[in-house]
């Protein structure tokens, strides 16, 4: 057996200490079942030393398929009385218990990347995974896009930066009157000060009732849900995610003429994103037609996206030399910022590797490398945390964690893959 770090070897071991059998956790206690796009970091981080295992876990996420092509957000493989809220709130006829959102597709470029590794295993996953990949993109040009072309969320927890001021708008017009009694099982966990607060809860949850009440019917929704909001992480991840699809499918033999409109339509939309006022790529609340405001690390993917923007650069240099590890989750600078408050400050480890590479793709990198080295320190230093304190580095949320544990092994290593 090859010889490998330490740290190597203590990332392997959160994964395999997360692993429940074809998919992974997040983190034992409060995140016990599969989480979509931490499934995806979590197959990118397999890939470095078990790639059967890698497909296994895209394999298990598919199995939850919706019969429209979406892919939830949460499967529910075995109950959990230890987090809320559970399939019995979710109230969805999938093929699985699942919730009824999704989350950022950052799946197939994970794939591409795990399939680069041992071509001739990748070619018989993807000839399984290529339809329900397909699938899952066209639900999201179907019924996520706004007429620009920029991908919405309904629920920020489909956003997968559940907390972010770039919600706050659409979630002030809520009214949650008569959400119910209910019980938080997060902040059992973790240190309520490092977790959303009951204003957003009620919310959370309020949107969840919605949802169940219009039977999760896409059309429904579209029609009567307030929240709906043109994001910067869906629209960068999905063009990314149909970049990488096209790519692979060229090496498959496969069609990808759908694919190229999809990237053509998704350019647009991410071009609607660009809010000239703030200089940054930003989110757009659709209903109200106003700018959130902020800029967040989500509007840094923009180069992960393929497209080059000189004054986000500006952006980034400044934000990352506000604090001491980049890349904050909003602008230090915004009277939000809240350094503990999950996506309202903290660095999380995911977002730093999608904007790096990002970054190194697009030819910066000078910038890429820094920001890798400095995610390979705060992790060496201060552990496998969910996320982490942009000022002083603390550790922050859950610990052990799959997605900090994959980033380790796939790109802030120095024995990762690393671009
Ligand atoms: C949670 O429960 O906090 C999750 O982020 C929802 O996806």
């Amino acid at each position: 057996m090859d010889e490998i770090s330490e740290m190597d070897r203590r990332a392997r071991a959160i994964l395999g200490a997360n692993d429940r059998g074809g998919y992974t956790v997040p983190t034992d206690g409060l995140y016990p079942y599969q989480w979509n796009w931490d499934s995806a970091f979590a197959a990118w981080g397999f890939g470095r030393f078990d790639p059967a295992r890698a497909w296994a876990e895209l394999e298990t996420l598919f199995s939850g398929q919706w019969e429209n092509g979406m892919v939830p957000h949460i499967l529910f493989h075995k109950a959990d009385p230890g987090y809320f809220p559970g399939p019995e709130v979710w109230g969805c006829k999938g093929p699985l218990p699942s919730s009824g959102i999704s989350q950022p597709p950052v799946a197939a470029s994970f794939a591409r990347r795990i399939h680069e590794a041992d071509p001739a295993l990748g070619r018989e996953a993807m000839a399984r995974l290529w339809p329900r990949f397909m699938a899952w993109h066209r639900w999201f040009m179907t019924w996520r896009t706004d007429e620009a072309g920029a991908v919405c969320i309904t629920h920020p927890w489909e956003s997968g930066r559940d907390n972010a001021p770039d919600w706050d708008g659409a979630m002030a017009r809520i009214d949650p009157a008569g959400v119910g009694e209910y019980q938080r099982r997060d902040t059992a966990h973790v240190d309520p000060h490092m977790r959303p607060t009951k204003y957003d809860y009620d919310r959370y949850i309020w949107l969840v009732q919605l949802g169940r009440r219009l039977g999760w019917d896409e059309a429904a929704m579209a029609r009567e849900n307030p929240f709906r909001v043109a994001d910067p992480t869906m629209t960068f991840t999905l063009l990314r995610a149909c970049r990488d699809m096209a790519a692979l499918g060229g090496e498959l033999g496969r069609d990808t003429g759908e694919i190229e409109e999809w990237i053509t339509r998704l350019e647009a939309g991410a071009a609607s994103l660009w809010n000239e006022a703030l200089g940054s790529y930003d989110s757009r609340d659709v209903h109200a037609g106003t700018w959130s405001g902020a800029v967040s690390n989500a509007s840094f993917l923009c180069w992960y996206a393929g497209l080059e923007n000189a004054r986000m650069l500006e952006r980034y240099d400044r934000i990352a030399a506000a604090v001491k590890y980049a890349v904050p989750s909003i602008d230090p600078e915004h009277p939000l910022f809240d350094r503990k408050r999950y996506w309202r400050g903290p660095v999380w480890a995911i977002m730093n590797a999608l904007i790096g590479i990002g970054l190194h793709d697009m030819g910066h990198r000078r910038r890429a490398e820094a920001l890798r080295r400095q995610t390979g320190e705060l992790i060496a230093t201060r552990g496998f945390a969910e996320y982490f304190d942009p000022l002083d580095g603390s550790p922050a949320g859950g610990g052990a964690f799959t997605w900090t544990a994959a980033v380790w092994l796939a790109w802030a290593s120095d024995s990762a893959e690393q671009y």
